[in-house]
């Protein structure tokens, strides 16, 4: 039995192969382009300080690359290689990119520089050890903290020197080879543990007028602002002109919008000297927050979504913001970090048998660029990881996925027993995606059954065929004239091979359809099936 091929829509080769990864605009996606073509990070970051030693890398590699992943995300950290001031030594660097390439992986580095989760626990000892020169955030009771203060043109810029030197050192190495592909600047900044910092620095640009700048941008953006941010604003009436107090008004939300500008601002400043070497993407990420924590208590004034316009306008030079999502509420955060223009990519999350349905909820929902469980190489069973199986399937539709992102012909589900069914319109028909437990055959029966997240991604290939892969999920059809019926002329499971063409594997028309009435991918299993439809009255 042939089945008729894919057509894929002709994905432009936009750049040739030796330009640098950038990102670029896909209908209303923007995609990571590397080597001149759209690419999906299947991605996973390895836990803090696995890449300080490459002789502990060394059997992390096999393991990663058995998983399916084709990037890693690596830290590099600045006391490692900025020992003493100026002088340099990128030994971790090569050897990470050598391994890399050996395993044929990519990299994003992350650069853990002035903070690291708020601290400054990776800043090199003459840093640590000489306050006077590089001053620290304050407490309001004039205590110094461990975290390096934004406002101190020393630290930005011995943070800013040292990351020029790594983006240069980068481009020495790998202009030709794009081995990394991306870079991460910080890592979770924000405020801990009041609101803004209270160095005397600090305080001095707290009763400083808010920049223009940042005016303007609020002006121009001032119909489409995030909400919370509007409503501060709109208490003080669109105010214009004022101090941060005058414009935000007083309390901790005005702390945070002012500490995240000067976040932002620090920030840019080091990410423009690195693009100046060696202009890679550049992301920031963010520490989400708790039910009911207020600022101070969650990193306050990190990249987080209510601040996403601030970010935006301080940091210019930052391609998108990113969210680090370990909680449950994963659909909000992903929603969340969606907005404004911002591509989705999650740098990390929660591993487990939940990422494995994540990663397709990220990337067929909201066009992802990539997903990355963190502490990857934790796992004692790579190749029997429930998202090892997710990333089989994704590595090959990677190249259909890239082309059908930004143009409403895709979409993700994410179910578990709180969110049974998900209704979608894509194409010509209305899908109806259950979770595969609310079929009386699957499981979920008893008190005992623990009904596991499961997710799909849907693809509409022609006006009457799609294509759905994913775990645990049960879709029917309805046509979009009331007065029809959909049915099923026949499902196919299979693959597709390294040149994208379709593998056939079982005709599924019997019980594995419930005789042609739904499609379905069983809990546990983890797949790609073929679907054409009719209508009939
Ligand atoms: C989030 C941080 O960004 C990581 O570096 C690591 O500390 C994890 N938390 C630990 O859960």
């Amino acid at each position: 039995m042939v089945l008729i091929g894919l057509i894929l829509p002709a994905i432009p080769l936009a750049q040739t192969p030796n330009d640098l990864p950038h990102l670029a605009s896909h209908g209303t996606a923007t995609q990571l382009i590397v080597d001149g073509r759209p690419f999906l990070v299947l991605g996973g970051e390895l836990g803090n300080s696995s890449a300080s030693s490459l002789d502990y890398m060394d059997p992390i590699w096999p393991k990663v690359a058995e998983m399916n992943l084709n990037t890693v995300l690596a830290p590099v950290y600045w006391d490692l290689i900025e020992p003493q001031k100026g002088c340099f030594d990128f030994t971790l660097v090569d050897g990470l990119v050598e391994q890399a390439r050996s395993y044929n992986l990519r990299l994003v580095l992350l650069w853990f520089g002035s903070w690291k989760n708020s601290m400054s626990c990776y800043t090199p000892e003459w840093i640590k050890t000489n306050l006077e020169h590089y001053p620290r955030a304050r407490l309001e009771n004039g205590q110094a903290m461990e975290i390096l203060s934004a406002f101190s043109k020393h630290n930005l810029d011995a943070d800013k020197q040292a990351f020029a030197a790594l983006m240069r050192h980068l481009e020495e190495i790998d202009s030709k080879t794009h081995t990394v592909i991306m870079i991460q600047v910080e890592n979770e900044v924000g405020m801990l543990t009041d609101a803004r910092d209270h160095s005397p620095a600090a305080n001095d640009a707290f009763v400083q007028a808010v920049p223009k700048e940042l005016i303007d941008y609020l002006t121009k953006h001032k119909d489409s602002l995030i909400p919370e941010l509007r409503e501060i604003w709109k208490k003080k009436k669109f105010k214009t002109s004022g101090t941060w107090q005058e414009i935000f008004g007083t309390g901790p939300a005005a702390d945070e919008i002012f500490m995240a500008w000067h976040y932002g601002r620090y920030i840019d400043h080091i990410a423009a000297a690195g693009k100046a070497e060696y202009s890679l993407p550049m992301f920031v990420n963010a520490a989400l927050i708790r039910p009911g924590y207020k600022p101070g208590q969650y990193p306050s004034a990190g990249p987080l979504p209510h601040l996403m316009h601030i970010w935006q306008a301080a940091a210019p030079s930052i391609d998108f913001l990113s969210p680090d999502i370990y909680f449950p509420n994963f659909a909000e955060w992903c929603r969340k970090y969606h907005q404004s223009g911002n591509p989705l990519f999650i740098p990390e999350a929660k591993q487990g048998p939940d990422a494995a349905a994540h990663v397709f909820y990220a990337i067929g929902q909201y066009d992802g660029m990539g997903f990355s469980p963190f502490s990857i190489e934790s796992t004692e069973d790579p190749a029997n990881e429930p998202l090892t199986k997710s990333y089989a399937v994704l590595k090959q539709l990677s190249p259909i996925i890239l082309a059908h992102q930004g143009t409403g012909t895709m979409a993700g589900v994410l179910l578990d027993k709180e969110n049974q069914k998900q209704e979608i319109k894509l194409g010509q028909y209305l899908l109806t995606v259950s979770h595969d437990y609310t079929w009386g055959w699957s499981g979920g029966n008893t008190e005992a059954d623990i009904w596991p997240r499961v997710g799909g991604i849907l693809i509409s290939i022609a006006p009457d065929e799609y294509i759905i892969a994913g775990s645990g999920i049960i879709v029917t059809f309805a046509p979009d004239q009331p007065q029809k019926r959909a049915g099923i002329v026949w499902i196919q499971e299979g693959t597709y091979n390294k040149e994208g063409q379709w593998t056939p594997g079982r005709w599924l028309n019997g019980d594995q359809s419930h005789q042609g009435r739904h499609l379905r991918i069983p809990s546990g299993r983890y797949g790609i099936q073929k679907i054409k439809l009719y209508s009939y009255q």
